[in-house]
């Protein structure tokens, strides 16, 4: 709960300005900052961010970036990454408690039974995963190159992918390769109703379904096109069609209107009478919360050497075959 009470000034400050943003800009420039943000991020924050983007963009970023702190908004596994690429930076994340159900999904000692029993096997890993399973894996991917890279290995090479078995699907159809699978998924991208996203195609019949990877099977047959959420959105400005279902989480439809005033953009509903279309985690981030973490240089992330160091080694694989 934040106050704009003035407190003891022991302990952390929790005073907030009146204007907000104008506050924000300035400790950006004292602090020499930059503030990375997700598209699943609210509109203000979006709005506020110095580079906005998909994770693979974000992670490019971080890698070249001179600021002295990272502003992370999105989610624990981003902010990690930014770490895992800067270890002498300060990189901040609004709220801690901002995972990700995918990453989740994919504990490390279970991961490392998993890896026993294929042990020819080469483990690329979606970006979506802590720094254990990074430091564990041969490289990472994202949505938006996760084809490029399968496609770079010989064809008798076995796999495994992990986390996320939607995303893995997608690879071995697009590819024609098998791939052994983490049966892993993500909350959000599970949540879209088969049955709403048809009567939606009914009603607007001239509407392009735009998808993203991690959705169902089912659903993701319905899409004219499918890739990462920069990929949805460039797709977006240069389709001549002027109304798109999108099926992802809803955030990236604030950049999607902001390009293209004049197109209609239609969120994909979920099963339940919900919000279940926004990412949980990501929208706990907010723009006091981020002051906050900037003004008083915490929450901080922080890891072991050994495992950043192992995990650096697969990112910089995948940075280098994007
Ligand atoms: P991209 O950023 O690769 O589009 O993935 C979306 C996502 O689920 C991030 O958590
Ligand atoms: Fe994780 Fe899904 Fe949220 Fe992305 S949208 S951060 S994959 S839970």
């Amino acid at each position: 709960m934040f106050t704009t009470a003035p407190t003891a000034q022991t302990g952390p400050k929790n005073v907030l300005p009146k204007d907000l943003f104008g506050a924000i800009e300035a400790l950006k420039k004292e602090m020499n900052a930059v503030i990375l943000a997700h598209y699943y991020q609210d509109a203000d924050i979006q709005d506020i961010a110095d580079y906005l983007g998909d994770s693979l963009g974000l992670a490019q970023q971080a890698a070249q970036t001179d600021a002295d702190v990272i502003v992370f908004a999105g989610v624990h596994f981003m902010a990690e990454t930014a770490k895992i690429l800067n270890p002498t930076k300060l990189v901040l994340l609004p709220d801690l408690d901002a995972g990700c159900s995918l990453a989740d999904s994919c504990p490390p000692d279970k991961f490392a039974d998993f890896k026993r029993q294929h042990p020819d096997h080469l483990v690329i890993s979606y970006i979506n995963c802590t720094a254990d399973i990074k430091a564990m894996s041969d490289i990472i991917c994202t949505s938006s190159n996760a084809v490029k890279i399968v496609q770079q290995l010989p064809t008798d090479q076995p796999i495994i992918f992990a986390p996320d078995r939607n995303l893995g699907r997608y690879v071995m159809e697009q590819t024609g390769l098998d791939m052994v699978l983490w049966q892993g998924s993500c909350i959000v991208h599970e949540t879209f109703s088969e049955k709403k996203l048809v009567d939606l195609m009914i009603k607007y019949p001239n509407a392009e379904v735009i998808a993203h990877p991690e959705c169902e099977p089912p659903l993701l047959k319905y899409a004219n096109y499918i890739a990462s959420t920069t990929g949805l959105l460039n797709y977006s400005q240069k389709s001549d069609r002027n109304q798109f279902i999108v099926l992802t989480e809803s955030g990236i439809i604030h950049q999607m209107q902001k390009k293209s005033p004049n197109k209609h953009f239609i969120p994909a509903p979920p099963i339940a009478n919900c919000a279940c279309n926004e990412c949980p985690y990501m929208r706990l981030n907010t723009l006091e919360k981020l002051y906050l973490a900037m003004l008083n240089k915490t929450p901080e992330i922080t890891m072991d050497e050994a495992t950043r160091s192992a995990a650096l080694r697969p990112m910089q694989r995948m940075l280098e075959m994007s």
